[in-house]
């Protein structure tokens, strides 16, 4: 792997040809600096991993790590994550996203920015495949009694089953110890489509 330009994806309003041969495609929305999305790559490499992020310093340390660590199974986007769920994911195609820790939007009237809301979620469900997941974690009560009222709305109860979960194996990020040395409490939540 000479070049890290190499792994990555240009935005385009075009259905993404990757992976080819298709094999499990999982989505790593607002990734940070990585270290969660190699953590998954890792463990699944005969998985594909979309990640997505708008933050250009995060995606100079995923590509270096990527090619430090000969990673072949993730390619990388700087982007708006919603644009590329609108137009380059085909209708019930992912076998999962991750949104782990998501800017949070304290204020209320900046909720309508946060990623986990209604309109997202019905994008999310035309994407992601029967049984496929979204798998949501976040370190702010207010956040994560919004995800739960949410999921709780009738229509969604139908499309999704799922709630709170364990925390799953996943990397711990520079963002969550920082939650947890502040004391704040970090809630999972995995929803299946069905
Ligand atoms: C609080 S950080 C969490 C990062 C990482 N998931 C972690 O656990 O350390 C939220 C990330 O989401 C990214 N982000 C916010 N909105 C986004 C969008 N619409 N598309 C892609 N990334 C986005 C931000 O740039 C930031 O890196």
């Amino acid at each position: 792997m000479d070049n890290p330009k190499d792994l990555t994806i240009v935005y385009e309003a075009a259905l993404l040809n990757w992976p080819s041969p298709a094999t499990a495609l999982y989505l790593d929305i607002g990734f940070g600096n990585g270290v969660s999305t190699l953590h998954f790559a890792k463990a699944e490499p005969q998985a594909a991993f979309l990640a997505i992020d708008v933050h250009t310093p995060g995606v100079g340390d995923l590509l270096s790590e990527l090619h430090t660590q000969e990673i072949t199974n993730v390619r990388v986007m700087e982007t708006d994550a919603i644009a590329v769920l609108e137009n380059m994911i085909a209708s019930n195609s992912l076998a999962g996203v991750y949104t782990l820790f998501p800017d949070p939007w304290q204020k209320a009237r900046h909720h309508k920015r946060r990623i986990v809301q209604q309109s997202i979620l019905d994008l999310m469900h035309s994407r992601i495949a029967l049984g496929g997941f979204w798998h949501i974690a976040t370190d702010w009560a207010h956040y994560s009694q919004a995800i739960t009222e949410l999921f709780a709305q009738p229509d969604n109860q139908m499309q999704w089953k799922g709630g709170e979960t364990n925390r799953p194996d996943r990397a711990l990020t520079r963002y969550e110890q920082r939650a947890l040395d502040e004391g704040r409490l970090v809630s999972d939540f995995r929803f299946i489509k069905h």
